[in-house]
């Protein structure tokens, strides 16, 4: 399928999604937002897709937000309407049974940090910037920021970050926990495709019911998430990857691969 603002390329078990608007600095209208919908939805359906990168065309952004001159004419319903897109679209993504890493090559603002912040884990080039700079356009975040800054970073720096508008560098972004890792611009893909493929050559059930038991883990009591873990736990018995890798495991060899089954 071709898209206009959204490239979506395989290689071996990974899927690379590129938001490719650069001369907007690849800011989030509602035709892109739609696209990317409907890219999730293939990579979803792909079963050969272990795991997903997802970064921004050119050099200078990842994301620059959501599209400015789009939201600027909206009223109250279409502004909900607005904030609804991107929010379904930012949760199917973060729901994904795949994990799905985000290659932070520039800017990282409003929508763009919001993108972010649904995948898994953040790798960012030493270029990146990311920051919730909606204040100063008299609006709040609308696609998850004031949720999810704050429960990746917790609630004082998010509020910091929130209330403030500051534009932070990938080394801070780092040391606050936002991201995982800081590398050269040349080498963020590689080093993205690396950790995608080493998440990839794991159980693919075990490591998506992982992602589903933090994910979920995450919005309940202790009890409750307890339950879930001991849940997808349990689910895993039922697979022919527990049965070979155990297996293998006791017969001391190495387990040519796994059947994702
Ligand atoms: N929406 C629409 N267009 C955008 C955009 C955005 N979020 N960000 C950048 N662009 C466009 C610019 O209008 C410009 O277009 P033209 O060439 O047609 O004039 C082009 O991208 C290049 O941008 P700049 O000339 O501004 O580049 P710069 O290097 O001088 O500045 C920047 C870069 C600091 C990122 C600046 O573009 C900027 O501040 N962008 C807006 C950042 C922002 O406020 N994002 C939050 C949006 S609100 C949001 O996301 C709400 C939400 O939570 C859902």
């Amino acid at each position: 399928m071709e898209f206009k603002n959204v490239m979506l390329e395989k290689e071996g078990n990974l899927a690379i999604v590129t938001i490719n608007r650069p001369k907007a600095l690849n800011a989030l209208n509602s035709e892109t937002l739609k696209e990317l919908n409907m890219v999730i939805d293939t990579i979803e359906n792909d079963e050969e897709v272990l795991a997903v990168i997802l970064t921004g065309s050119g050099e200078k952004a990842f994301i620059a937000g959501a599209d400015i001159s789009e939201m600027k004419d909206l009223g109250v319903i279409e502004g909900r309407k607005f904030g609804a897109l991107g929010n379904k679209v930012f949760r199917k993504l973060e729901t994904l049974e795949k994990p799905v890493i985000a290659a932070v090559n520039g800017f990282a603002l409003g929508g763009g940090c919001e993108l972010s912040m649904a995948c898994d884990m953040r790798l960012a080039s030493t270029k990146a910037k990311f920051g919730q700079p909606e204040v100063t356009l008299g609006i709040t975040p609308g696609f998850g920021g004031t949720q999810r800054l704050a429960r990746i970073v917790g609630m004082g720096i998010a509020k910091e970050l929130i209330y403030t508008a500051n534009i932070i560098k990938a080394e801070e972004a780092y040391r606050i926990g936002l991201v995982n890792k800081v590398v050269e611009p040349e080498q963020l893909l590689d080093e993205a495709k690396k950790l995608a493929n080493k998440i990839a050559s794991n159980a693919p059930i075990a490591v998506s019911l992982c992602k589903q038991a933090i994910n979920r883990g995450m919005q309940v009591d202790m009890d409750t998430a307890i339950n879930i873990e001991a849940e997808v736990f349990g689910e895993c018995f039922s697979t022919e990857d527990q049965k070979d890798a155990m297996v293998a495991f006791v017969e001391k060899r190495k387990l040519e691969g796994f059947k994702n089954r």
